[in-house]
């Protein structure tokens, strides 16, 4: 059995999509900031006859990250599925011209530090295999950057060219890299913006292994 990596597994998203793939027979490695939540997350999966553990790391931290998923690898097995889902920090979506290098620093290591650090570490494992996915999740400004959100504007186009590159450069090897974007909010009850639609559509694209970037929603929804 191989598994599925979340990196930002809150009660929303990272939950639906640990119970989407965890249905479907992968183990589940979640990951986030704090040991408690992820523990107590596990354990309603385990409940449910998932098999998954808890990682603590703020992806920030790039060597934090790295190790969080070298112990999910030890205890789990390889990692074939990587999503990188943490949900961004409010204080990244400051306006634009408020904006300063430095507001920038938490951004930039948030979408693109990261996303780098988990991808070098599961790469290998996915290469062992002979198979993966790396699932990006991106709000709106992503495509359309927005005057407000300056940092989240600017560091999810870096995320996104990081994983076009990635997409272009590793398909041949059978590791599919895509990215959902979900325009507006994350909606509960909303029939493509709900966390268990938005993770049965996340499957599809695991499944499906077609194109990089796909809509959860219309862009202006
Ligand atoms: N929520 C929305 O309305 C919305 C809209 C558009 C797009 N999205 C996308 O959807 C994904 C998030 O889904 P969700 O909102 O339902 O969230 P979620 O899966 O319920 O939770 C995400 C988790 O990310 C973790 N996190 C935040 N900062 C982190 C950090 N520095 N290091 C490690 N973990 C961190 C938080 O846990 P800890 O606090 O324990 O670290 C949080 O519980 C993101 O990709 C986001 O861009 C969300």
């Amino acid at each position: 059995m191989t598994t599925i990596a979340i990196i930002g597994a809150g009660p929303g998203l990272g939950a639906a999509v640990a119970r989407q793939f965890g249905r479907q027979g992968f183990d589940v490695a979640l990951v986030s900031r704090n040991q408690d939540r992820v523990d107590a997350l596990a354990s309603d999966l385990t409940r449910e006859g998932i098999v998954a553990r808890g990682f603590a790391a703020d992806v920030r931290d790039p060597n934090a990250l790295a190790a969080a998923l070298a112990s999910a690898t030890a205890r789990l097995g390889p990692i074939e599925v990587l999503q990188y889902s943490p949900v961004p920090h409010r204080d990244f979506m400051r306006p634009v011209l408020e904006t300063t290098p430095t507001d920038l620093f938490g951004p930039i290591e948030f979408s693109v530090y990261g996303p780098v650090a988990a991808v070098r570490q599961v790469l290998p494992g996915m290469r062992g295999l002979g198979r993966g996915t790396i699932l990006l999740v991106n709000g709106g400004t992503a495509v359309v950057p927005h005057p407000e959100r300056a940092g989240t504007s600017i560091a999810f186009a870096a995320e996104s060219a990081y994983g076009q590159l990635l997409h272009d450069t590793l398909g041949g090897e059978g590791i599919h890299v895509a990215q959902l974007i979900v325009p507006g909010a994350i909606v509960p009850g909303h029939p493509r913006k709900d966390p268990a639609a938005l993770a049965r559509t996340l499957w599809g694209i695991h499944q499906d292994r077609h194109g990089f970037r796909h809509f959860a929603d219309d862009l202006d929804s």
